[in-house]
């Protein structure tokens, strides 16, 4: 399964207070940086380290850096934008490429509306982030993006995800990795995660 469900109690915890259904809008935009800094952590595990001599206080010293070009974080929006800061938190200097979707009403596909990648792709880590991940139809279209500018490394952070999701990435992408903190039960009639947490972009920007 190219899923890991992050099972640290932290993780679970906050998830449960995310799913209470009155949840304020302070509370669930708090919860989602909160939950998202937790599962960047788990995300970035296997980061490439190289050894390097500094100065230190006494003298040169090895220490071990993190290899290659800063790592990019790729919010999908709007939603995606709620669990920026938190990815930032742990890695201030990431460089942030953004991606914005909407269904074409013909062809039913995910079509981009906005996208603005920082450069060197083929040499960077990707984080993508996406609250839920429900069919999986924008998750896909923006790895496609992603590769399509020779990115190589591609890992998908979510919160809750649906099987229907994971499969279609699964599918799609085998490579990409996925990061959770749940793996629901299915999706509705309406495409929405059941038991999920309802809309999640609209909990975190306070419009519905
Ligand atoms: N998007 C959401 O915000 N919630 C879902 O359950 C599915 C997609």
């Amino acid at each position: 399964m190219q899923i890991t469900v992050v099972e640290h109690p932290l993780v679970q915890h906050k998830l449960a207070l995310l799913r209470e259904e009155d949840v304020s809008t302070n509370k669930f935009r708090l919860l989602t940086e909160e939950l998202a800094r937790l599962l960047a952590y788990e995300a970035t595990r296997d980061l490439k380290l190289e050894t390097k001599t500094i100065q230190g206080w006494c003298g040169a010293v090895e220490v071990q850096k993190i290899k290659g070009k800063k790592l990019t974080v790729v919010p999908i929006l709007r939603a995606g934008l709620g669990m920026l800061n938190g990815v930032l938190d742990l890695v201030p200097s990431a460089k942030i490429s953004v991606v914005g979707l909407a269904r074409n009403e013909e062809t039913l596909q995910p079509e981009p509306y906005f996208e603005k990648f920082v450069g060197k792709l083929d040499d960077r880590l990707a984080l993508i982030i996406d609250p839920m991940l429900a069919t999986g139809g924008s998750m896909v279209a923006t790895i496609d993006m992603l590769k399509r500018k020779g990115c190589q490394q591609i890992k998908a952070i979510v919160m809750v995800a649906a099987p229907e999701g994971v499969k279609l990435v699964n599918e799609r992408h085998p490579d990409v990795q996925i990061y959770a903190a749940s793996l629901d039960s299915h999706l509705n009639e309406q495409g929405y995660i059941i038991p999920g947490l309802g809309d999640a972009g609209d909990k975190i920007f306070g419009t519905k």
